[in-house]
């Protein structure tokens, strides 16, 4: 067991949505229109995912992308500081047949990886909730838990806006994306989104995922508040 100094941060105390929280984690996959099977399955086709290879994906959440991953035969490390998260997600494969995935109740910061090193680390729509210094030390992390030349797809709420117009680009993005109560995300969660959890620039992301040894083979900019980017591991 790995013993953390005072002053690591304490990944418990998570910044914005509860993810304990069963009626936030019951919600979830009707909000999260970004990870439906359909488009999870598309994702691990493109990525080239497959029988025999190694994923890791931190911030797993209710594991939909996870449970495609394993229905293509990979073997699956699902990752997530939620409990209740990881709960739900271990029925969903249940009833999907999806068996080839081991459950971690561990965070970005925390994960020990104690097993084949990864062909893939996935990270979806999770980094954001570490602050800057943290989000590197969790990139390193990523890092020494993939093969040489594995393969790190990273998709986030990640600003490639002008910094002088962010004011018109925030208030766009809520205004576009917000959903009434019960139909999904509403402008509530993103206000909370922007004022308490760390999303970043691009360009700061793009210079921690250089610094933490990957080289960046695809940046998409999908809209002026959203990135995914896919990263080979420098050998
Ligand atoms: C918005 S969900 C994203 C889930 C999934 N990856 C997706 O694409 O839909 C963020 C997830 O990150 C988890 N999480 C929060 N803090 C974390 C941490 N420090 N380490 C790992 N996971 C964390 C939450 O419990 C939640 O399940």
């Amino acid at each position: 067991m790995n013993s953390f100094p005072a002053w690591y941060f304490d990944e418990s105390q998570m910044a914005g949505i509860n993810f304990e929280d069963i009626a936030q984690v019951e919600a979830f996959d009707c909000k999260q229109t970004s990870s439906t099977p359909q488009k999870e399955q598309a994702l691990v086709k493109r990525l080239g995912i497959s029988l025999g290879h190694t994923v890791i994906d931190l911030g797993a959440g209710t594991g939909t992308f996870a449970i495609q991953a394993a229905l293509e035969g990979a073997f699956v490390h699902a990752i997530d500081i939620s409990q209740s998260m990881l709960a739900y997600a271990q029925q969903k494969a249940r009833k999907m047949g999806a068996s080839t995935i081991k459950f971690h109740r561990a965070g970005f910061l925390t994960y020990e990886h104690n097993d084949n090193l990864g062909d893939f680390v996935i990270t979806k729509a999770a980094l954001h909730i570490l602050p800057d210094f943290w989000k590197m030390v969790a990139l390193m992390r990523m890092a020494s838990m993939l093969k040489p030349n594995g393969i790190l797809y990273l998709r986030d709420a990640i600003f490639s806006f002008p910094i002088s117009e962010h004011k018109t680009f925030i208030d766009e993005w809520i205004e576009h994306s917000s959903k009434p109560e019960g139909e999904g995300w509403t402008d509530k969660d993103y206000h909370m989104h922007v004022r308490e959890e760390h999303s970043t620039f691009a360009w700061i992301i793009e210079g921690m995922l250089t610094r933490a040894g990957f080289e960046i083979t695809q940046a998409n900019y999908l809209t002026p508040t959203a990135a995914e980017y896919i990263c080979i591991k420098i050998a």
